[in-house]
């Protein structure tokens, strides 16, 4: 058994950042991959925070409210604006080499549904830089790494959380970790869907952890979906790129966006331009196989190269397209997981010791819709809080029960030689690739209750078959397909989430349109949908938003 003052599951962004503003306890970071290999690594065009003196972190307020279709608690959305010029100089200090003014100073660019242009950028490879630097910072610290575990149980004892159990990919080992406090950064779940700008690893699986140990989520219906993906592949296409001067276009030439967002047009936020796009698809204004074009030529390659050069270097990789010369092909794609384990906004859930931060939590600062840039944010102001706390936490509280520890540990390794001893069975890819052609087709950009019961049908039915599923490769080595199998049970439970809040929730907010009620209702639909564990089959409730200032309004752009 392992054992550490505190635990911190998800070596991206906010999992780093969590260990940094660690001070004196004994920390370590618990890593499914090597840290520079996780997501946070892929976001593209930038990080949101006032920096200039005719900007205000109260319009960045407002602006992350309206965008949140009046979802988001308005006083973790202060909490985040109000740090963000503070995280983003320190990064600076910290070595991050931000893309700069002719005058010298760090450059912001416009984003989706932001009133000024207030997207700091490291050219379109934001997060790359971000991450990097905060490696350097860790091991500058001397922060212990577990890289390559994945994490299979969150062990809580009484409603306080005591460790985790681990799966060593590299050689099988099972292994208890004791902990006085444990935080998640463990990513979002965007690869549930089929058509995802996330890499490989998003699989959801610390939501499910969590939510198995008691942990309710969080407003799970709302699923972000980029308006920009490369057709084909999904890769994604920065909303920089608009944000730069780039704009849409369907098959007949039309600039259609001025017909959804007279005012914003191809800025507006993103849900409106992901159901823009798709709406033009559907109603065959798109080009054979189902995308329109993304028009950046008329940027000329001086400014392309200085400012996307990522996303001209993957146009040509990937589509064979150089955008200096030609449109590139776009559809709209899962891009981001706005719901996820439930937390207040000192990043503190219902289980006393267990902290969360980053896209895996819902803290809720993007309610119903996120903008683009928050959420690089979101990692680093909640990512030090929940650090933070859970120092507070383990100065004035002991350790667990080891008993509890091995126990657990006990437990999974039989739980795992019980999945290897199956002689026969059904293959996972099979229910994997089931499960994620039904979230895209019945509970995508576009929903509907029947859809919706189909959904849910279906989800349960592959969860039935789950239980015969059936492991080929039996040794302990980087066991990838084991991997897969463990990770496909939290899988279901994230898309039963997901599709039991949507059924629920009948009014359209943010991300989630309900073709048959297609009107926002604040009178009966302005709460926070939860949905917790439970044996007999998944519990559904509701609890209220918090609002200060800004009372909701129809959204107009
Ligand atoms: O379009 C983008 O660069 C994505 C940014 C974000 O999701 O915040």
């Amino acid at each position: 058994m392992f054992q550490h003052d505190i635990i911190i599951v998800g070596g991206g962004l906010s999992g780093l950042r969590a260990a940094l503003s660690v001070k004196s306890a004994d920390v370590a970071v618990i890593s499914k991959v090597h840290p520079l290999r996780s997501h946070s690594i892929a976001a593209q065009g930038g990080i949101n925070a006032v920096l200039a003196t005719n900007d205000r972190w109260e319009d960045h307020v407002f602006d992350t409210i309206k965008g949140s279709d009046y979802l988001a608690d308005q006083d973790a959305v202060e909490v985040l604006c109000r740090d963000a010029p503070g995280r983003v100089i320190e990064m600076e200090h910290w070595g991050t080499l931000f893309s700069r003014t002719d005058g010298g100073r760090i450059a912001q660019r416009p984003f989706g549904g932001a009133g000024f242009p207030r997207t700091v950028y490291a050219e379109d490879r934001t997060g790359h830089h971000l991450l990097h630097t905060m490696y350097e910072q860790a091991l500058k610290k001397g922060i212990k790494f577990y890289d390559e575990w994945l994490i299979t149980r969150l062990v809580v004892d009484k409603g306080r959380c005591c460790g985790v159990t681990g799966y060593n990919i590299p050689d099988g080992m099972v292994e208890g970790f004791k902990a006085k406090a444990v935080i998640f950064a463990t990513g979002g779940y965007g690869r549930i869907y089929k058509h995802s700008t996330n890499s490989v690893i998003n699989t959801g699986f610390g939501c499910a952890v969590a939510y198995r140990a008691g942990a309710p989520l969080e407003d799970m219906e709302f699923v972000q979906f980029h308006p920009t993906t490369l057709f084909g592949t999904n890769i994604l296409i920065t909303e920089g790129a608009r944000g730069e001067g780039g704009f849409l276009v369907n098959r007949g030439g039309e600039r259609f966006m001025k017909r959804y967002s007279p005012h914003q047009l191809d800025l507006a936020p993103r849900d409106i331009v992901a159901r823009a796009i798709q709406t033009e698809i559907n109603e065959g204004r798109g080009f054979e196989g189902g995308y329109v074009h993304l028009d950046l030529t008329h940027l000329g390659e001086e400014k392309i190269n200085e400012r996307l050069p990522g996303i001209r270097q993957i146009a040509i990789d990937f589509a064979n397209i150089d955008p200096v010369k030609k449109p590139i092909p776009i559809r709209p794609g899962q891009h981001y997981s706005m719901g996820g384990i439930a937390s207040n906004k000192d990043c503190e859930t219902s289980i006393s010791g267990f902290y969360v931060c980053g896209e895996c939590s819902c803290i809720s600062v993007h309610g119903a819709n996120r903008l683009g840039g928050n959420s690089l944010l979101e990692t680093l102001v909640f990512g030090r809080i929940a650090g933070e706390n859970a120092e507070k936490y383990v100065n004035s509280n002991g350790a667990g029960e080891k008993e509890m520890i091995d126990r657990a540990t006990e437990d999974e390794k039989k739980k795992i030689s019980g999945l290897l001893e199956h002689k026969v069975g059904e293959e996972f890819f099979r229910i994997r690739d089931e499960l994620k052609t039904i979230l895209d087709e019945k509970s995508g950009i576009f929903r509907i209750e029947l859809d919706l019961t189909i959904a849910l049908d279906k989800i349960r039915e592959l969860k039935m078959r789950y239980k015969n599923v059936y492991v080929r490769n039996k040794g302990t080595i980087f066991n990838q397909e084991l991997v897969n199998v463990i990770e496909l049970e939290g899988m279901l439970d994230v898309a039963e989430a997901i599709c039991l809040g949507a059924k629920a929730r009948k009014e359209s907010r943010g991300s989630h349109f309900r073709l048959d009620y297609p009107i926002r209702d604040d009178a009966n639909w302005l709460k926070h949908t939860l949905v917790t564990f439970a044996p007999e089959g998944a519990q559904i409730d509701y609890k209220p938003v918090n609002i200060k200032i800004f009372q909701p309004k129809p959204r107009e752009y």
